[in-house]
């Protein structure tokens, strides 16, 4: 063969196998676009924020599952976020693929309320989340814990059935506000456990002023809430961070500086407490043995955290209980005969709550209906990684609807009912704390389930011991949320009876 066939027959063996590496790429191109998580469509630049701008997100993502299935993309802004909507596949992310989905980037607002994610709720899973959600665990939250601080929680009930009996002594006609009772009682026990002692006003040093316990609870507990869903539009546009929002910075900086003054000066009134030799079961009492593992920051971070958590779901998911009990007689009455059943004519105790089925499906079925954390906060894969078959790479947000999953019609049946005697059903193992997974899952399960479930269930189940509840006028309309949370809007008003065989002393 002379030089030139030789050169031909090379050009031509080369571009023939340029050809067919070009077409395995292009398989493998369509064989990966077809693998990547469906996008809901939206508009250049923006994506879908205008889309989830009026709404719900968790509504309105539940509606796109129908469309796009139970896995799909939406674009928020210049970043790509991964919703889920089913049961299967958030046991997936949260189990599974742990390991590639175990970081958090939250918001600029959170991020600043939370002292750069030193709280163990938005802290990336490592060797700071693990050690701090041990510390909350065995100080506060975990059954040994628990068991120290029962007399807390004994002393919440018996104070509401209390304030409630006085609501009606003047005027029996007149409706309660249950919510009132259970915030004020809620947040003593959450200062009793993080700093082991109730207070009524402190002297804040870096203020300049002195706090009552209302304003307290407004800077440690309502105004964060609000906060952490302030929409900064630099949080959909990484690359334009160098671009300055004053009004936002200034609102969200102004609370993170008087949350902070206010959870450092109640440290600091313990901690003379303290260094007098005087300890306490507490939180704080138990960071400070720790505190050399801690910075100055990390330590007030988590001990607001204990805080403002034990402050409001377990009131949000008690509220619920009350009002649908209110709203549904039938169920309110089999509730009130278990517990005739198993207490006589003894005050409803944790004790009793093993003997309780109807209770915990009471607990159980408002946690499904009005799941207090309806999306759960986003976490953000670190490396590529696979779910639902699809290929999701690094970089990408992925939330988890609980809504969806808790009105899934192929897991549950009417699931727009609030129905507890579902939960009867022997498909479900009655002391199951995560049949709804309304407390997450895996890893990073939530720390406080043990003590959402004593403090409602005793505290709903004593209230139908003492009263017979029923909704005031005008009050089923009133179902409407506050924002991202299922946080009754208005507080639940309801009429009370003192039953005849009432418990109380
Ligand atoms: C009905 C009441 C409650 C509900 C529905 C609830 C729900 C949740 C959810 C959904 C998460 C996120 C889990 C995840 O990211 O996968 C969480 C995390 C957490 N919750 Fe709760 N919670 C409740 C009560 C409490 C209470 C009373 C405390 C007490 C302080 C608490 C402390 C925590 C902590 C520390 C975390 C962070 C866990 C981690 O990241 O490892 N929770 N909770």
């Amino acid at each position: 063969m002379d030089l030139y066939s030789i050169m031909v027959l090379s050009a031509i063996t080369i571009s023939s196998s340029l050809i067919l590496l070009l077409l395995l790429i292009g398989n493998k191109k369509k064989k990966e676009m077809n693998s990547m998580v469906p996008a809901v469509p939206g508009l250049p630049l923006i994506g879908n924020l205008l889309q989830l701008k009026a709404k719900k997100p968790h509504q309105t993502f539940a509606k796109w599952a129908e469309t796009y299935g139970p896995i799909f993309s939406v674009k928020l802004g210049s970043s790509t976020m991964v919703v889920i909507n089913s049961t299967e596949l958030a046991k997936e992310a949260m189990v599974t693929r742990f390991s590639s989905i175990s970081t958090r980037r939250p918001s600029n607002a959170l991020t600043l309320l939370t002292s750069q994610k030193s709280i163990i709720a938005m802290a990336d899973y490592g060797e700071y989340h693990k050690m701090a959600k041990r510390y909350i665990l065995s100080a506060v939250l975990g059954a040994a814990a628990q068991k120290r601080n029962r007399g807390h929680r004994d002393i919440l009930t018996e104070n509401i059935v209390n304030f409630l009996y006085a609501d009606i002594a003047g005027d029996s006609q007149s409706a309660v506000n249950l919510r009132k009772h259970f915030k004020n009682e809620l947040f003593r026990l959450a200062l009793m456990q993080a700093l082991g002692k109730d207070i009524e006003s402190i002297f804040v040093e870096e203020l300049g002023v002195t706090m009552s316990k209302e304003e307290i609870f407004q800077v440690l507990v309502v105004d964060p809430m609000m906060g952490a869903i302030e929409v900064d539009w630099r949080d959909f546009f990484p690359y334009m961070r160098w671009v300055p929002n004053r009004s936002m910075e200034m609102k969200i900086h102004s609370m993170a500086t008087r949350k902070r003054a206010i959870t450092k000066a109640l440290i600091m009134e313990q901690k003379k407490r303290i260094a007098r030799g005087e300890k306490i079961n507490c939180y704080l009492d138990y960071l400070v043995s720790e505190e050399s593992t801690l910075t100055e920051e990390q330590l007030i971070a988590l001990v607001w955290e204990s805080i403002i958590e034990t402050s409001d779901t377990t009131l949000v998911t008690s509220e619920w209980a009350m009002y649908e009990l209110a709203k549904n007689p039938k169920f309110q009455d089999r509730l009130y005969q278990e517990i005739l059943e198993v207490c006589g004519s003894e005050k409803i105790r944790e004790e009793h709550l093993q003997q309780m089925p109807y209770l915990n499906a009471v607990f159980h079925e408002t946690l499904r209906f009005h799941s207090p954390v309806p999306i759960i906060p986003p976490r953000y894969i670190h490396e590529d990684t696979q779910l639902g078959g699809y290929n999701v790479p690094a970089g990408t947000e992925i939330t988890i609807n609980l809504y969806a999953c808790n009105m899934d019609k192929k897991d549950w049946d009417e699931p727009g009912v609030w129905n507890p005697e579902r939960f009867l059903s022997s498909k479900y193992d009655q002391m199951d704390m995560y049949k709804t997974m309304a407390f997450g899952g895996g890893k990073r399960v939530c720390a406080g389930s043990l003590q959402a479930y004593l403090i409602s269930c005793v505290a709903v189940g004593r209230f139908i011991q003492e009263f017979q509840w029923r909704l005031k006028e005008g009050e089923l309309e009133n179902v409407d949320t506050v924002q991202l949370t299922t946080h009754k809007l208005h507080p639940m008003q309801a009429y009370i009876t003192p039953r005849e065989s009432c418990v109380r002393k």
